[in-house]
């Protein structure tokens, strides 16, 4: 069988990034929504599954400089490094399973699109929100978007689970709370629309 590296590796290895359905040219909503939570350039942010996209590059344009990139793929993140030229050595780049991972320092600001609906096991969900909530500081917000429950129901061969309030709420780990969402349509390359629902989540230290 094949492993969830392998699965992400295989694509990014395989696929014209900018040809894949979850590819954006910018991303609009996650920008929007750093504004509506008053994310500031000086805090630290992670962004968990970043595949390819150019969140960094948006990032370092508007003077962030604490950024960390996570994804399962290497290929996914030296897409992001090799973009980036000369200011590729800005983010810090892990090479993680998020279900696994554990991190030294905390973060302001958690932003995950398209990522944590691909858990359809309950401990991985598990785990994946207890990260979030080690590593997200006093106050730190989480930007997770998801599909919706008029969304799909499989991205890239894989099953997801869609999420609404309820849902999302229901599997938020002690210290997180969900205060606010927003439906967002995502026009893939392809040309079809696809609905997301983006969560924002505050951690307070219990
Ligand atoms: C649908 S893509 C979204 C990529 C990116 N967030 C974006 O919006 O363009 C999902 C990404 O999550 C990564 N991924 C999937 N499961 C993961 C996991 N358990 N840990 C870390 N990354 C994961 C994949 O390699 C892939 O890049």
């Amino acid at each position: 069988m094949t492993s969830r590296k392998e699965h992400w590796e295989n694509i990014y290895k395989t696929k014209d990034h900018k040809k894949v359905s979850w590819y954006q040219e910018s991303p609009e909503i996650s920008l929007e929504l750093l504004s509506k939570i008053h994310a500031d350039s000086s805090q630290s942010i992670i962004d968990v599954g970043c595949g390819a996209s150019v969140l960094a590059d948006k990032l370092i344009e508007q003077g962030y400089r604490d950024i960390t990139l996570v994804d399962l793929s290497e290929e996914a993140l030296s897409t992001i490094k090799d973009r980036l030229g000369n200011e590729g050595n800005i983010p810090s780049y892990l090479s993680q399973d998020i279900t696994k991972a554990t991190f030294i320092n905390t973060f302001d600001i958690w932003h995950d699109r398209a990522v944590f609906h691909f858990l359809t096991d309950l401990k991985d969900r598990k785990d994946y929100m207890l990260t979030l909530s080690k590593s997200l500081s006093n106050n730190g917000r989480a930007i997770i978007g998801t599909f919706s429950i008029n969304g799909p129901n499989a991205c890239s061969g894989l099953d997801i689970v869609q999420y609404d309030e309820e849902k999302m709420k229901s599997e938020l780990s002690s210290g997180l709370q969900l205060v606010d969402s927003v439906i967002s349509l995502h026009n893939m390359p392809s040309g079809a629309k696809q609905e997301f629902m983006y969560f924002i989540i505050e951690h307070k230290d219990t």
